[in-house]
Parts: structure tokens; sequence; C-alpha cells
């Protein structure tokens, strides 16, 4: 009896054949490792909603990434906690500010560590809004000088990779166009190009204390339900010199992530966003799962859908269980 004649499970029989047939393969190359500083000494505040991820202080930052660079995670993306915040996010562009002098910090004593800046005003802004407030609503092209003052202020610090995620529009553009006139034209942007109004970023509001004081982020974040228009973003992004795109939040739009990478041939990053980790740590803190499997199992999905780079609140137990062979 020879029915049937293909038999998908003589590839699953064992685990070397599986191993040889694996279309996808995780590699702590892949990952980004988000993390907050703020301003002190010796401080490790915990954000609560994110067990395992702190407001740092410098000092306290350069430890943690001894861990991350031993990790061969290849580079962070840096959040800053400014010690006051104003009407136009003035700690967001001041050269003595907290990102800054974490990156100067980070670049002396990581040289190989990759240092990628959020570029944004919403931590640094008294309304918490990521742009220029007036009448209720937030200024798109107001906005656009303060972003382009704080990349300009962040690679004089020394970062290597700048990522704007305000979504304000022509962003991208001013900033590359000013990059180049001032010498930095090595320095990478990373687009936040289809970002998503999304309910998965409460936990890092709390870490960031950035919420929004009056309405939301709808009129420029993305409405969820929108695929064809997060294609349209990407591809202005890199007709605006974007090198990298990004789709924000991971989980709830690996088809978008798909769309994007087969439709630009562009690299493209995924945040695995707070609220993603969130779920997943208090699921697994209930006992309710299996962390290790879970995790892995995700950012194998997020990485399946089209992903080349991974930003990830998991990234150091990623790689740990990475190195120790799943
Ligand atoms: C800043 C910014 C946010 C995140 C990254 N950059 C918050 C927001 O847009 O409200 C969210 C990251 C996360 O949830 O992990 N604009």
């Amino acid at each position: 009896m020879s029915f049937p004649v293909q038999r998908p499970r003589r590839l699953r029989s064992n685990e070397i054949i599986r191993r040889m047939v694996r279309e996808t393969a995780l590699s702590v190359d892949d990952f980004l490792y988000p993390v907050f500083v703020t301003h002190g000494e010796g401080v490790a505040r915990p954000v609560e909603a994110m067990p395992g991820i702190y407001n740092y202080s410098i000092d306290r930052l350069l430890e943690e990434l001894t861990e991350v660079a031993g990790l061969k995670i290849p580079g962070v993306l840096l959040f800053g906690i400014p010690a006051v915040k104003d009407d136009l996010g003035s700690e967001a562009y001041a050269r003595d500010g907290i990102v800054h002098e974490a990156v100067r910090a980070i670049k002396k004593a990581f040289p190989g560590l990759l240092v990628v800046t959020d570029i944004c005003l919403c931590e640094y802004t008294s309304h918490g809004h990521c742009g220029v407030v007036e009448n209720g609503s937030v200024l798109n092209d107001p906005t656009l000088e303060l972003l382009v003052k704080t990349a300009l202020s962040h690679a004089a610090a020394g970062a290597d990779m700048v990522a704007p995620s305000d979504m304000m529009d022509g962003r991208v553009g001013k900033i590359r166009a000013a990059l180049d006139a001032q010498g930095y034209e090595n320095v990478l942007i990373m687009a936040y190009s289809a970002k998503y109004a999304s309910a998965f970023y409460g936990p890092f509001r709390e870490a960031a204390g950035s919420a929004p004081q009056f309405g939301d982020r709808k009129t420029y974040q993305m409405d969820p339900a929108n695929a064809g228009e997060a294609l349209r973003e990407a591809r202005l992004d890199i007709e605006e010199g974007a090198d990298i795109v990004m789709v924000k939040p991971a989980l709830a739009y690996l088809d978008v992530i798909r769309r994007v990478k087969d439709e630009t041939g562009f690299p493209v990053a995924a945040y695995n966003v707070s609220g993603e980790y969130s779920m997943v740590k208090a699921a697994a803190q209930k006992g309710w799962i299996d962390e290790r499997k879970i995790v892995m199992e995700l950012l194998t999905g997020i990485k399946r859908a089209g992903a080349d780079i991974i930003l990830t609140y998991h990234a150091k137990d990623a790689a740990k269980w990475l190195r120790e062979g799943e």
C-alpha cells in the first residue's frame, strides 16, 4: 500500500530532519534592545507593568549594557526620560539632554554597540503629544523643525542611527537633508513608517511618562484597520531617504510586515512593543504559559512574517535561550 505518495510527516519525523528543512532561524543578530535612561546616579527604577525592564541612570545603564554586549545583541534603542518637560520638549534637542549624555557614555564604553535613538517629542513635552500643540491640535510643519534639531543633536552626540517615531508627514526627508548637510551622511534612518495608534503602548507610556494629557494620537498615528496606507507610508519614507522601515506593533500586524517586506524590498524592522511584552510576562508569572516557548514562537513568527530586525524587550532572554540552544 503506497497511499499517500506524499507524507509530509516524513519531514517532521525527527529533530535532525526538522532542523534541516526549517525555514526560519532566529538569531541574536536580529535583535535591538530598547532601553530607558534617566537622570541621577545609581537609579534602577522598575517599570511595574514590564517585569525585567527599568529606568536606568547612565551608570546603571552601562552595567546593563555589559550584559547586553556580552550576549552579542547588536544594539540598543535609547529612550530618554527628561528631568523637566515643557511645551516644546526642549530637552529632546538640548546638547546636554539625557539621551545625548547617554549616547556619549555608551559610545565611549561600548564603541562596537549600535546606538539607535528614538526621535520624538512625547517624552519631553508637558502635554505628552509628539509635536507642537496649538489650540488643541498637533501641528505638522512646525514640529519638523524640532525633530530635525533632535536628530542632529543625537548625531552630534554619536548616535549611529536615528529612528523618528513621531509620525509627522515629511520628517524623514527633512532629517535626511539636515544630516547630509551637516556631514552626517552615514547616520542611518530607521523610520517608524507604519506606526499604529495602538493600545499596546500603554506600559511604555508608564515607563516613559509620555501619555498624552488630552485627546489621543489618532490624528498622526495610523488606524489599525489599514494596511494599504502602511505601504504608502513606507514608500514615502523610502523616497524621503529611510534606510529601514518599521512596522509597529508587531503581533497584530504580521500581515503588514509581510506586505511591506514584499512590496518595498527594504530592510523591515518590527517593534514587539511594551503591551505585547506585558501580556506574555503577566501570563507567565501566573504560570499559565511557558514563557520561553511562547517568546521564541512569537519572535520566530515575527521573523517569518518578514522582519529583518526585531525590537524587543525579550532580547536578553531570547539571546540567552538561543545560546543555550532553544
Ligand atoms: C514615542 C514612542 C512610543 C513607543 C515608541 N516610541 C509611544 C507612543 O507612541 O505612544 C512605544 C513603544 C512600546 O510600546 O514599547 N512616540
